[in-house]
């Protein structure tokens, strides 16, 4: 982590803030992290599709970069309920989120799919955020590491070493994510996202190396000093800790005197 030079913090709200919220949260939180150098930090917000606009017109892109929590991989045609990435690009987004737990396992979505959208986002200039992660019962299995490599090589195929320096991963397992999630221990995530990076550096040799790496999936206050510091965790991706500005901020701040 050490080596980018940058700690990666974000939060996406689900199905949760309306405008009127999100704009408040975006708020509150730029005003708190106002004096947080950006040199170290990248700081990150996905909301609803409806509150992109507004997010971007109360903060600025170089303070806290937006993203989209889905996209559609084609520019326009009959994807009804889909949204373009021209259409993203037009409220200012910056980066788009693929393949979230809930997307794979609530609505469907295969690797197959997440390809496509990476590589769309690609071809868009996003930063596409690919998210992945064993079930409970790959885990249980011993699958886990198979489960890693098979969505980054499905997710990641076609995917240049250049285009690579673009990309950000988020690695979050599905059995520790939400009210009934369990988090993951410091001694496991890290020993998965060395296994996340090795298959980076397998596909994209030096490149590779550099990704951005969060862990995500019921990170709190307690956990995420302890996630932090560790070898091939270059941020954290928080859910419902990160959802109250004072106490992301919080969290950041702890993460960040850790590493000073
Ligand atoms: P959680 O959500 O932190 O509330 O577990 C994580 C996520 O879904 O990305």
């Amino acid at each position: 982590m050490k080596e980018l030079g940058k700690v990666y913090f974000g939060t996406n709200t689900k199905m949760y803030k309306n405008i009127a919220q999100t704009v408040d949260f975006l708020t509150r939180l730029d005003t708190l992290t106002t004096d947080l150098s950006r040199e170290t930090l990248e700081l990150f917000v996905i909301p609803s599709f409806t509150a992109l606009e507004s997010a971007r017109r109360c903060v600025p892109p170089e303070r806290i970069a937006l993203g989209a929590q889905n996209m559609g991989w084609e520019d326009e045609g009959q994807f009804t309920g889909e949204i373009s990435p021209l259409m993203l690009k037009e409220v200012g987004t910056q980066i788009v989120e693929i393949g979230h737990s809930e997307r794979r396992h609530v609505l469907g979505e295969t690797d197959w799919m997440e390809n496509q959208k990476v590589r769309c986002a690609l071809r868009h200039g996003f930063t596409p955020l690919l998210c992945i992660g064993e079930t409970g019962e790959q885990k249980a299995l011993g699958l886990s590491d198979e489960v890693l490599r098979t969505q980054l090589k499905a997710g990641l195929h076609g995917v240049t070493a250049a285009e690579a320096a673009r990309l950000w991963i988020a690695y979050e397992p599905v059995w520790a994510i939400g009210v009934s999630g369990v988090p993951a221990s410091p001694a496991y995530a890290a020993e998965k996202h060395r296994v996340i990076r090795e298959c980076l550096v397998e596909l994209f040799g030096a490149a590779g190396a550099r990704i951005p790496l969060l862990y995500g999936g019921s990170v709190n206050p307690e956990n995420a000093p302890e996630l932090i510091p560790l070898p091939n965790i270059d941020g954290l991706f928080i859910g419902r800790s990160a959802w109250e500005a004072e106490k992301f901020d919080r969290i950041i701040r702890s993460c960040l005197a850790l590493l000073e």
